[in-house]
């Protein structure tokens, strides 16, 4: 890759996808957010319109800025849109054959073959993803936090092939010009902090699932008695039920550990469609 990062594309306009093209358009980054068609796309403007409305009502950016930082966007229908990007985030589901493909699709049609392709994924594996290319050295993980133009964080995630440049690269990118705060973490599921919180999760739901003590309660308890800014089954709505789940699944694949492994309840809700705040219920209900 040549020259600083200004062109930039993410594959996937949901809830972290469109966090992600926000932050990096607010950031003066020329952004393509592909999504699976012009309905998707759609939706992922609107995603984006909102957030940005929400910024601006809450005195963090002027309108004029929040204008801008939407004219520097493109929401397409298809992968072939991202041929000219030096950096292409992915956030699609976290789902290890629809990463893959899309990691494979990627390679063929992202033309600059020093480009990085890097991965949102929250626990699976970036070798799978890497070795999905022709370009391991140059794919790596960059994972950022719901909401993203919120959370400071950013864990950049390398592979056993993933250069020592690649790595520096993003971690510049997440630091110089998103101004986000970077930690390292080896390939392992879960890496530093989803590791430590989805146990956390579950535990929490193992609770309610027992009725040990109601969802509000236990809520109420970690922020109340631990200022915590929300409780661990709200956090678990933020996230999302299928992806706690799918995070859950790749933690327990990976150690084999019974603390990681997604409790019944869990899996039931995911199965019913309460998924939590995007589906308007999960463990509480949402307008
Ligand atoms: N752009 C910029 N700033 C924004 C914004 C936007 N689009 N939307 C909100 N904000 C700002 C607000 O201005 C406000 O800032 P101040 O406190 O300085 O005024 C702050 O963000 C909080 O916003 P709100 O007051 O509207 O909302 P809130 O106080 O109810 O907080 C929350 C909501 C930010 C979600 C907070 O509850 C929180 O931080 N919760 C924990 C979230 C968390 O733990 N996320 C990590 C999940 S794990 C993950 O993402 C990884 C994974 O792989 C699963």
């Amino acid at each position: 890759m040549t020259g600083p990062i200004r062109r930039v594309g993410v594959v996937g306009g949901g809830q972290m996808g469109a966090g992600i093209a926000e932050v990096c358009a607010r950031a003066g980054l020329d952004t393509v957010v592909c999504e699976v068609d012009a309905v998707a796309a759609r939706a992922a403007r609107d995603r984006v319109t909102s957030s940005f409305d929400r910024a601006v009502r809450r005195g963090k950016l002027e309108r004029a800025d929040a204008a801008d930082a939407l004219a520097r966007m493109v929401f397409a229908g298809s992968l072939e849109d991202l041929a000219d990007r030096q950096l292409v985030v992915e956030a699609v589901v976290e789902n290890p054959d629809a990463k893959t493909e899309v990691f494979a699709a990627l390679d063929k049609v992202v033309e600059d073959p020093g480009a990085i392709l890097a991965s949102n994924t929250s626990s699976l594996p970036v070798m799978r993803l890497g070795m999905a290319t022709g370009r391991a050295d140059r794919v790596v993980g960059l994972h950022f936090f719901n909401p993203v133009p919120v959370l400071p964080l950013v864990e950049v995630v390398t592979s056993l092939h993933t250069s020592a440049q690649t790595a520096r690269a993003v971690e510049e990118f997440a630091t110089g010009i998103l101004g986000k705060t970077a930690i390292r973490s080896q390939d392992r599921a879960g890496f530093v902090v989803n590791a430590l919180l989805i146990p956390y999760l579950l535990s929490a739901i193992r609770m309610a699932e027992s009725g040990f003590a109601s969802p509000a309660d236990v809520d109420a308890g970690m922020e109340l008695g631990c200022a915590h800014p929300m409780g661990p089954l709200k956090l678990a709505d933020l996230i999302g039920l299928d992806t706690v789940a799918s995070i859950a699944e790749s933690l327990y694949d990976e150690f084999k550990e019974p603390l990681y492994a997604p409790p019944p309840l869990l899996q039931r809700m995911v199965e019913a469609g309460l998924l939590g705040r995007k589906a308007g219920r999960g463990f509480h209900t949402y307008d």
